[in-house]
């Protein structure tokens, strides 16, 4: 996906000319994958551009960063006032937002701990990942021959730029495959969620969603949609599933901040009921949430 460039970057501390935001060749990160980050929307509310949950992503940044024993030079109220600086540097109604933390120039080698951190963020708008008609006409996924990390291989739970080599052959292989997404067995061989998404699959009128222990990463948006779901009384597990789990679903949808609720139409070929009705439902009021237009779910959108 193309970026449309906006005018500032936030980098190490100031804003700055979205040109004259560069790193250099030897940049740690850049050669081992040691970079922790995160992605967030910001999105139009009656009230002005509103970030979604925000401090929740900020957290998740600074937990990333723990796991790779990467002390972040700030605050997450730093990082909290950061963002909303630079989505208002950027005069969008909405974006998608991009903090990194990374180790910079002037070492090399697989010891980190000498290593300075360095933090930018960068904000430019973003359409809808997996298509503008994802919810509607659904998504086609496929299980890929990748298998996702384990928690002994690479942490999981960490959103570090290396884990996503794994994310991005699987998503390669998916698109030559004539698929539009993939989705990740665990090591044992059960359902852990897609390449950048989390996945929640349907029968009999229950919804069940993978744990972390299946390598899956806690999602903002699947803890968001789950509360959703259940508000309007949808029955929503925490629950392990296997591949045929997914085959005879009577409906699937997948979930994060960037393809926010996308309908699943088909796995593997075998074609499932898509847009289910509770998926309708949930991608609605989703849609809804994040713009701030329910009472409910307000203390999610934190004004810029
Ligand atoms: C591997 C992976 N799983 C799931 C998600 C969904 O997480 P969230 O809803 O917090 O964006 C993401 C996106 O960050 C991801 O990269």
């Amino acid at each position: 996906m193309p970026i449309t460039p906006t005018e500032q970057i936030w980098f190490n501390g100031e804003l700055v000319p979205w040109e004259d935001a560069q790193i250099h060749i030897l940049t740690h990160t850049l050669h081992y994958g040691t970079g922790v980050f995160e992605g967030i929307r910001a999105y139009e509310t009656a009230n002005g551009p509103a970030v979604f949950r925000l401090t929740e992503h900020v957290v998740r940044l600074f937990d990333s960063a723990k796991i790779m024993m990467m002390d972040i030079p700030y605050t997450v109220d730093q990082l909290v006032q950061a963002i909303k600086d630079t989505v208002r540097a950027t005069g969008l109604p909405s974006c998608y937002i991009r903090p990194i933390a990374y180790y910079g120039y002037g070492e090399m080698g697989l010891n980190t701990i000498p290593c300075e951190v360095d933090v930018a963020i960068a904000c430019w708008p973003w359409g809808a990942y997996l298509g503008e008609d994802a919810v509607t006409k659904g998504v086609s996924m496929k299980i890929s021959s990748w298998t996702r990390h384990d928690h002994n291989t690479m942490p999981p739970l960490s959103k570090t730029t290396g884990n996503y080599v794994n994310s991005s052959l699987a998503k390669v292989e998916a698109i030559k495959a004539g698929y539009d997404e993939a989705i990740m067995l665990n090591p044992d061989g059960l359902v852990s969620e897609c390449t950048g998404e989390n996945i929640f699959v349907a029968k009999n009128g229950v919804f069940r969603t993978p744990p972390v222990t299946s390598g899956a990463l806690p999602g903002i948006t699947q803890d968001s949609v789950t509360v959703i779901a259940r508000d309007h009384g949808f029955d929503v597990r925490v629950a392990e599933l296997s591949r045929s789990d997914l085959y005879v679903a009577d409906e699937i949808f997948v979930c994060g901040t960037a393809a926010e609720v996308s309908a699943v139409n088909s796995v593997d070929d075998r074609l499932i009921p898509c847009p289910g009705p509770m998926t309708k439902v949930i991608a609605s009021e989703y849609a809804k949430a994040v713009r701030g237009e329910i009472d409910r779910y307000k203390d999610w959108c934190e004004l810029v």
